[in-house]
């Protein structure tokens, strides 16, 4: 017999994450996936990351030692400065944290934004990592359809307006991924940047701009973030994870001090701090250029990536089977079949040998949205930055098998 634990009422209320489970099933060998959203390690800068590690000698004593919860503060300086011309004006040290992922930025503002039932704004399709994160702090959703130029703003009023008639209160957060969605790929059409910070300034809802992919953009141009047009009350977040390796566990976040404060309070209580040793590290490698230099060459390489996916989708995909839209940058393709759901092609596409997301992980479930939900079993999202060239297209071969 178990040992009899007495979970509280959240841990019962807990579920695993659904991309986790469905990963048991495509560890088979031989299976090409599509479905993690994965760097590619063949261009992780291992040997610039181990040139870096004589500033553990150097700095050994302060990357040895607890760190300060806001941050290692060399690399909070390097960050405001990085950060000046993306964000609009030059941002003070009180405005920073440091975060271990940008996970953690999530998991902060839920626990110090969200009672349970409270609701939290996203897009409709977002990323399933952040409604994990949002629902095991008893959170509630209410979603604002999405187009090819990312959330439909203009539909945000109405969204909020109906929250607070249901629950009695004002939306909690409003969550976007600004650039290169995951998982649609789309961008947040530069126009309606300032109306999404204006609209919800209007309403008194705080917006978390969620951008790891921002810098790998490998067409067109960037629009200004969110928080460059906004007036206070936007958070905006990004990680190394995606432009640097997911390994280091170093993000960070810039936002209104009172707000920073509290996550770092509740950052004390998680872990202290984020591992110095990684920050040092981190800051090393940025001091020393190299960050620009493969920020370079990444987008070059996922580049050709993407152009691969898009080739290959378009030559082995059966004529109107499914339509998508090439991504400008970041890590997805994401794909609307024009018949059947994707659950039902995932299982037949991993027998054929080939794994990716079905599109439905990616919308809160009805029981848990406040007002319509939106339904995205038609959907597939195909990350195409961890497979190499040659599985692209034998992957997309094998979908178009599954798709028979
Ligand atoms: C949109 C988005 N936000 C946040 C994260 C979490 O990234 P990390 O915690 O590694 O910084 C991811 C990871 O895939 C993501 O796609």
């Amino acid at each position: 017999m178990s040992f009899p634990y007495q979970f509280s009422a959240s841990a019962q209320a807990m579920r695993p994450s659904p991309i986790r489970e469905l990963f048991k099933l495509i560890q088979r060998p031989g299976m090409i996936s599509f479905a993690g959203g994965l760097p590619d390690p063949a261009i992780f800068p291992t040997r610039e990351f181990a040139q870096c590690a004589p500033v553990l000698g150097d700095k050994g004593t302060v990357a040895l030692q607890y760190g300060a919860t806001e941050g290692y503060a060399p690399l909070v300086d390097l960050l405001r400065e990085r950060m000046e011309k993306p964000l609009g004006r030059p941002i003070r040290p009180e405005e920073v944290i440091i975060s271990s992922g940008s996970q953690q930025v999530m998991d902060m503002l839920s626990r110090v934004l969200i009672d349970p039932g409270d609701v939290i704004i996203t897009e409709a399709p977002t990323y399933p990592g952040a409604l994990h994160t949002f629902r095991n702090q008893g959170a509630r959703f209410a979603v604002v359809p999405c187009d090819a130029s990312g959330m439909i703003v203009d539909k945000l009023p109405e969204v909020i307006d109906r929250c607070r008639k249901e629950t009695g209160k004002l939306p909690k957060l409003i969550y976007s991924i600004v650039n290169f969605s995951n998982p649609s790929g789309a961008c947040l059409a530069a126009a309606r940047r300032p109306l999404l910070a204006q609209i919800a300034s209007a309403h008194g809802v705080p917006v978390l701009e969620d951008d790891p992919y921002g810098e790998l953009r490998y067409h067109g141009e960037a629009a200004p973030t969110v928080f460059s047009s906004g007036s206070g009350g936007v958070l905006f977040a990004s990680s190394f994870s995606k432009i640097l390796a997911p390994g280091v566990r170093v993000a960070w976040a810039v936002g209104d001090p009172e707000l920073i404060r509290k996550m770092a309070i509740s950052k004390q209580g998680m872990d202290l701090c984020t591992s110095v040793v990684a920050q040092v590290l981190v800051a090393e490698y940025c001091r020393r250029g190299f960050l620009d230099a493969h920020l370079e060459r990444i987008r070059a390489h996922y580049k050709a990536k993407a152009d691969a996916m898009s080739e290959a989708l378009r030559r082995r995909l059966p004529e109107g089977a499914a339509q998508w839209a090439d991504p400008e940058g970041g890590f997805f393709f994401w794909v609307e079949l024009a018949k059947g759901n994707a659950r039902d092609l995932f299982q037949r596409a991993v027998d054929a040998g080939v794994a990716f997301l079905p599109g439905d992980t990616c919308y809160p479930s009805r029981d848990e949205t406040v007002g319509e939900p939106v339904d995205g079993s038609r959907f597939a999202r195909l990350c195409f930055t961890f497979a190499q060239p040659a599985e692209i297209d034998e992957g997309a071969r094998r979908l178009a098998e599954a798709l028979g």
